[in-house]
């Protein structure tokens, strides 16, 4: 789940391994380690808490002369403990009876418990809580029985582990060697002027190299301190790999001057979607461009049924997605709960077109929704931002959204490209299935070119503003309400889904007509006589054919003590007259509403959580990409 940075070279390793584990910060953690090879032994330093106490620590050795001599190879290691409870001892690297092998590991070993029976039956000794040890164990038996080929004991030792993992070793009688390996957890690795690298997420190496390669499942590579890499397939047979180029670059993953990762990436919006746009249209033939799609016309009218697949935000993007397919491309679509999906049988045949949506491209209930799919002979599409990620080696077709690396654990801007990319697709399928025209598109397409002005005037200062006044309004309570209608409703559901994961507030989206079916008991009564005990409503109020509706709705939660927190169309007056609280929204169509109204939703929830003191880039308990089920 967490992070994982390894370096071999000419240069110091510690900057480079404190420094790769910095950047990984934002993904959530709750203890650090390294261990680092020294002439005869592996020296490990590992700390509970955060890189800066690991970094201490490390500073700490340095000057009592236990580091030595710079040492030129390491691994490092943030965990987010999923077996054994985050202290000093669970935290990475582990190592073997002898002391000589140090291993980190991201994921889980789901066979933990049997290995780790067996092994304290063959006599070793346990340190820690965690399943990662095992693998330390194991590699010290296997070693033993091919002495001199640590790559071996390492393929020998990964054939007996079953569940998900991305392991970097390295061993006392190995010098300036490193291996790494993966099944179903993502591992990079790296080559720079000085050294080669492996990593968990090209972030920590991106500072020193873009060119990168990726790891199959169990394959194992092993990196030497002279800048060579050997790549093995799980049967041992070496291989060479096509290095791939990272687009974006170290700025993408600093903060430039804002004070979190979750703000600069909710300014980078407007730029997400005209990247999201920028090539989109073939403005002679009048037609939205999906060239890596690999379906033909004749393909897409033999699809009959659409199944989009995708956890949280992004099964949100899903709920707008289904929207639009139904309605332009007149296609049944249902969204499912990856979570869910693989374990209810679902109807799956070679006419379903499944899209799979996970912005990190390593979600495990995506990846085996994904894969069931493809078993049962259904074709996959995956919506990723994430090149070289799992997702996109198991699906037959990627389209990659364009928000660059996002950071912050919250999605922000993922999700509008998210959004914004199935708006495209969902006219390229309709007019691929001839029921829209060229000019239909065409105007489509106009709108959407307007979008990131629109969103750039929901970023100004006023506009900021009066959010930030709303969310002081709500900080204090215990629950807050979010309703909408159509399109409304769904970006409700995304904007409840961002408060309560980075503010820590309670809240719930409802369709605004389902209120009175239940909800609307929990409206405190006492706020009518008591401002102080006013439930906060949130509610989408975007021009519609059922705006009136929504008025309504907002008038029986008002009736009932709620205080209503209105985002409205710009100049929107009757809205004004019911409540002091108004976030405009500027003029868009409907159908295109969600890319708008989700911004204001972003920095509200991000308001409430500074105000409840809460630190929005790396929320409790969350972790940026969750890669176990
Ligand atoms: C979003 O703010 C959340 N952190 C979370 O719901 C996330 O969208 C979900 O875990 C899916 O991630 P993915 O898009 O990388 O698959
Ligand atoms: N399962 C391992 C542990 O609990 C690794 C967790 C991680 O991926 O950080 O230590």
């Amino acid at each position: 789940m967490c992070g994982i940075v390894a370096f071999t070279g000419t240069v110091d390793t510690i900057p480079v391994l404190l420094g790769g584990l910095r950047r990984l910060e934002y993904r959530g953690y709750d203890s650090a380690g390294v261990a680092l090879q020294l002439p005869t032994e592996i020296k490990t330093i590992k700390r509970q808490g955060k890189v800066l106490q690991l970094h201490e620590a490390v500073d700490k050795a340095i000057a009592a002369g236990e580091l030595g001599q710079m040492p030129t190879t390491g691994i490092g290691h943030t965990r987010w403990a999923t077996h054994g409870i985050p202290n000093e001892a669970n935290a990475h690297p582990h190592s073997d009876c002898t002391g000589e092998v140090a291993v980190v590991h991201n994921g889980i070993i789901e066979n933990h418990a049997h290995l780790r029976a067996a092994l304290s039956e063959r006599g070793h000794r346990f340190f820690s809580q965690t399943d990662t040890e095992v693998i330390a164990h194991l590699i010290e038996e296997e070693y033993q029985a091919t002495p001199g080929d640590l790559a071996q004991a390492v393929r020998t030792t990964v054939a007996q582990l079953s569940g998900s993992f991305a392991l970097a070793i390295c061993h006392a009688k190995h010098p300036g060697v490193l291996v790494v390996t993966r099944n179903d957890s993502p591992l990079v690795v790296g080559k720079a002027a000085y050294g080669v690298l492996a990593a968990s997420d090209t972030p920590a190496i991106i500072e020193h190299t873009r060119r990168v390669y990726f790891l199959d499942d169990r394959d194992v590579a092993v990196l030497h301190q002279n800048g060579t890499i050997d790549f093995f397939d799980p049967a041992g047979t070496a291989y060479s790999p096509t290095a791939v180029t990272i687009e974006w670059d170290l700025e993408d993953a600093e903060r430039g001057g804002y004070p979190d990762f979750m703000l600069k990436e909710i300014h980078e919006q407007p730029k997400v979607i005209k990247d999201t746009l920028a090539g989109r249209f073939d403005d002679k033939n009048h037609q939205i461009l999906f060239e890596e799609l690999a379906l033909s016309a004749q393909e897409m009218s033999d699809v009959d049924r659409v199944i989009i697949v995708a956890c949280g935000t992004s099964y949100h993007a899903g709920l707008i997605g289904k929207d639009l397919l139904e309605a332009w491309g007149r296609l049944p679509v249902e969204v499912a709960y990856a979570s869910e999906f693989r374990y209810r049988n679902p109807l799956l045949t070679a006419q379903t077109l499944v899209i799979a949506i996970s912005q990190s491209g390593e979600t495990a209930d995506t990846l085996e929704a994904v894969k069931l799919a493809r078993r049962a002979g259904a074709h996959v599409l995956a919506i990723t931002n994430v090149v070289g990620s799992r997702i996109t080696m198991e699906a037959n077709n990627v389209v990659f959204i364009k928000a660059h690396i996002e950071i912050a654990v919250a999605a922000t801007k993922s999700f509008l490209a998210q959004v914004a990319q199935l708006t495209l697709l969902a006219a390229h399928i309709a007019q691929q299935r001839g029921e829209v025209d060229g000019r239909w598109v065409s105007e489509l397409y106009e709108h959407m070119q307007e979008l990131p002005a629109k969103i750039e005037e929901l970023l100004t200062d006023t506009a900021t503003a009066a959010i930030e006044r709303c969310a002081a309004e709500c900080a204090a309570a215990q629950t807050a309400l979010f309703i909408g209608r159509g399109v409304g409703a769904t970006t409700c559901y995304e904007g409840a889904l961002k408060l309560k994961e980075i503010s820590y507030l309670h809240a719930e989206a409802f369709a605004a007509g389902e209120i009175k079916h239940g909800p609307i008991a929990l409206i405190d009564p006492e706020g009518l006589s008591d401002p102080r005990r006013q439930t906060p409503v949130i509610a989408v109020t975007c021009q519609s054919a059922t705006y009136d509706k929504m008025l309504a709705n907002i008038e029986e939660m008002q009736a009932r003590g709620a205080k209503v927190i209105a985002l409205a169309t710009v100049g929107d007056e009757r809205i004004a007259q019911l409540t002091p609280y108004v976030i405009s929204i500027p003029k868009v169509r409907e159908c295109l509403s969600p890319i708008l109204a989700s911004v204001p939703l972003q920095l509200f929830a991000r308001f409430v959580a500074l105000i409840r003191g809460a630190n929005v880039d790396q929320p409790r308990n969350l972790a940026k990409s969750v890669t176990v089920e």
